[in-house]
C-alpha cells in the first residue's frame, strides 16, 4: 500500500476502526454477570457511531465478536446473541434515518437464521446511505479473513479465470473484507490491553494505533476524543523517510 498524501495531509481519520474491549471487566468489578457489562456496552456502540456523525468520520469499523469469543461460556455467548438480535431489532430504523449504511464483516453463517436475516435486512434497509459506513465485526477473525480471501483465488485459479503469476498484494487485498473502503487510518482499543486480537490483520498493515484503559462502557466522546487528537500529531511515513513524507504533502 502506498502513502496517500491527501489523509497525511488532512489528518483526520476516514475510517476508525475500534475493538471495544472490557465489558466482562467492568461487570465484574461491580460483582455482576459479564452479560451485564455486554449491555452496558451498546450505550458505548451508540457514543461511538454519533462520535463518528458528528466528527465527519465516514467509516467505522466495530470489533463485536471475534471467531475466538465463540469458545466463551454457553450462558456467556448466548446472552451476547439475544443483545444482537435486540440490537438488530432496534436499532436499525433510527441507524437508517441518520444516514448510515450498516454491513456485517465475518463468518455470518455460524449466526442463528434469526440473526442472519435480521442482518440481511440490516444491510439492504441501509444500503443506500452514505453519511456513514458502519461495519460491524462478528464472528470475525482476521486470519480467517485472509484464509476466505485465499481460498477465493484458488478457486479462481482452479477454474482457470486467474494464473497464480497474478496473484499479487493487489489481488489478496480486494478479497478481504472491506476491500472497498480505505483501510483504518486509526485504531482504539479500550480496556488497557495492547494487542490486536486477530481483528483485521490485513487491513491494518499501516493503521495507527491507539490504547486506552478506559473499559468500553465507561467510554464518553472525551475519551474517543483523545484518539483522533493524538492522531492529528502523527507522522505517517509508510516505509518511506519524513523528508519524502514532507514532499508529498506540499506537492
Ligand atoms: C469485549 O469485552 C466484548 C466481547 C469480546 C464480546 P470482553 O467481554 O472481552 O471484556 P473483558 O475483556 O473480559 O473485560
Ligand atoms: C477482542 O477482545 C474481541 C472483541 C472485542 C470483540 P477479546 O477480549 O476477545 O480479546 P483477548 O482474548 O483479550 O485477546
Ligand atoms: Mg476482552
Amino acid at each position: 500500500m502506498t502513502a496517500d498524501p491527501a489523509t497525511a495531509a488532512a489528518q483526520v481519520p476516514r475510517h476508525l476502526a475500534i475493538i471495544m474491549d472490557g465489558n466482562g471487566r467492568w461487570a465484574q468489578r461491580r460483582r455482576r454477570p459479564r452479560a451485564i457489562g455486554h449491555r452496558a456496552g451498546a450505550r458505548a456502540v451508540n457514543l461511538s457511531i454519533d462520535f463518528c456523525l458528528q466528527r465527519g468520520i465516514g467509516a467505522l469499523t466495530l470489533f463485536a465478536f471475534s471467531s475466538e469469543n465463540w469458545g466463551r461460556p454457553e450462558e456467556e455467548v448466548g446472552a451476547l446473541m439475544k443483545l444482537f438480535l435486540n440490537a438488530l431489532e432496534r436499532e436499525v430504523d433510527e441507524l437508517d434515518r441518520r444516514g448510515v449504511r450498516v454491513r456485517f464483516i465475518g463468518e455470518r453463517e455460524l449466526f442463528a437464521e434469526a440473526i442472519r436475516e435480521r442482518m440481511a435486512l440490516a444491510e439492504a434497509q441501509t444500503s443506500a446511505n452514505t453519511r456513514l459506513q458502519l461495519n460491524i465485526a462478528a464472528s470475525y477473525g482476521g486470519r480467517q479473513d485472509i484464509a476466505a480471501a485465499a481460498r477465493a483465488l484458488a478457486v479462481e485459479v482452479a477454474a482457470g479465470r486467474l494464473r497464480p503469476e497474478d496473484i499479487d498484494e493487489a489481488a489478496v487485498g480486494a478479497r478481504v473484507a472491506l476491500a472497498d473502503l480505505p483501510p483504518p487510518d486509526l485504531f482504539i482499543r479500550t480496556g488497557g490491553d495492547q494487542r490486536v486480537s486477530n481483528f483485521l490483520l490485513w487491513q491494518l498493515a499501516y493503521t495507527e494505533l491507539w490504547f486506552t484503559e478506559t473499559l468500553w462502557p465507561d467510554v464518553d466522546a472525551g475519551v474517543l476524543q483523545q484518539a483522533p487528537d493524538d492522531y492529528a500529531g502523527r507522522e505517517r511515513r509508510f516505509g518511506l523517510t519524513s523528508a519524502q513524507i514532507g514532499a508529498e504533502a506540499s506537492a
